[in-house]
């Protein structure tokens, strides 16, 4: 089938086969990737208008038990410099946002053991009742059904664990051998189960990915229909063992946006960091393409600069309030206005 065909099919059925995606990646040129952007944002102001949700990103750990090849923060890189912020921090960082109009905060950190369920329970029942009517959203890696269960009880509304790739030789390709990729997915179908709005997502253009792991990617995300679905390029850290791997491209990632867009027109689509700290427009772009979010910073500055999953990460310098303005300005220049509420997935 022509790829105008396959474009067509894909914005009417919002379904392909697997190799139907396949051959839409490996053949795509500048024209489909025009036709799926123009469609993609019509879909998309259909249902969102030109507004752009935010979330403020708290980075509350770099502490990881983990040692993923691809991530600055693995376990085993010794020239991190670790630091986890006290849940007084991480209360603090709530107030500034919510003060600057923030109504859903993402906790985000690596695999931590000081975060019991205990300790996050009180987090997360703290700034619910601090600050009603926000969205608390976690993003802690794995965790066992009964503790997922426990924090969505203490109030957590979103969970966001990004699947890396749904090729399970590629995931091993990607991490160690303690890691396991039916457990990655088993999390995924329990936080489902248990009640979360649940993300997903994966890296585009990370070692060893093929079309056609890229294919399996965006079927499981027709499948799955993640609320919402975080994708950045890939971008090497210098003390992993992928420091000397190319990185990805905004032209894939924002192809892929795309796409993912027209398979699910609903779901929340970031328009990531990492996009933006391989090009100085890829955040813009990423909203061009079909995305709908955007997550400031709102780490203490003094520790931003070392949660580096990747080389080069923007945003470390700034305090919240500016992040915050700086995406505000981006997002008019292009005709977008940012809107701050807890901006919830539109469903049916
Ligand atoms: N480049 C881009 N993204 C990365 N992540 C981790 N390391 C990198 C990297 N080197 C992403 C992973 C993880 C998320 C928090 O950050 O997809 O799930
Ligand atoms: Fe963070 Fe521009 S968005 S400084």
């Amino acid at each position: 089938m022509e790829i105008d065909n396959l474009i067509k099919k894909l914005s009417e059925t919002h379904s392909l086969s697997l190799s139907e995606y396949e051959y839409l990646i490996e053949n795509r040129t500048e024209e489909a990737a025009k036709i799926l952007r123009e469609k993609a944002v019509k879909i998309r102001r259909e249902i969102y208008g030109n507004t752009v949700f935010v979330r403020g990103l708290i980075e509350i750990s770099n502490i990881c038990k983990n040692d993923c090849l691809y991530c600055g923060i693995r376990k085993s890189n010794a020239h991190c410099d670790r630091y986890r912020l006290t849940p007084e921090e991480i209360l603090e960082c709530a107030r500034e946002g919510y003060s600057l109009g923030f109504r859903t905060f993402v906790l985000q950190g690596g695999e931590d053991a000081y975060f019991t369920d205990e300790v996050l329970c009180d987090i997360i029942r703290s700034i619910k009742q601090n600050h009603k009517g926000c969205a608390v959203t976690l993003s802690m890696g794995e965790r066992s059904y009964e503790s997922y269960k426990r924090l969505f009880d203490a109030g957590a509304d979103r969970y966001l664990l990004r699947h890396e790739t749904a090729d399970k030789e590629h995931y091993e390709k990607l991490h160690p051998k303690e890691m396991s990729f039916d457990n990655r997915m088993e999390c995924l179908k329990n936080l489902r189960e248990i009640g979360y709005q649940v993300g997903c997502g994966f890296m585009v253009g990370s070692p060893y990915q093929t079309n056609k792991s890229l294919a399996k990617d965006l079927k499981f995300i027709e499948e799955f229909k993640p609320d919402m679905c975080g994708i950045g390029p890939f971008v090497p850290h210098k003390e992993t063992p992928f420091a000397k791997e190319e990185q990805g491209t905004v032209e894939l990632t924002c192809y892929l946006l795309s796409i993912i867009r027209l398979i699910y027109p609903q779901v929340l689509l970031p328009s990531t960091t990492a996009l933006g700290t391989i090009h100085p427009m890829g955040r813009e772009m990423g909203i061009e393409a079909g995305a709908n979010v955007v997550m400031p910073n709102l780490s203490p500055v003094s520790v931003r600069k070392k949660y580096e999953l990747y080389n080069g990460k923007i945003c470390t310098g700034e305090e919240s309030a500016q992040c915050k303005d700086c995406l505000n300005q981006r997002m008019r220049s292009i005709g977008y206005e940012i809107v701050v509420d807890r901006g919830d997935i539109k469903i049916g």
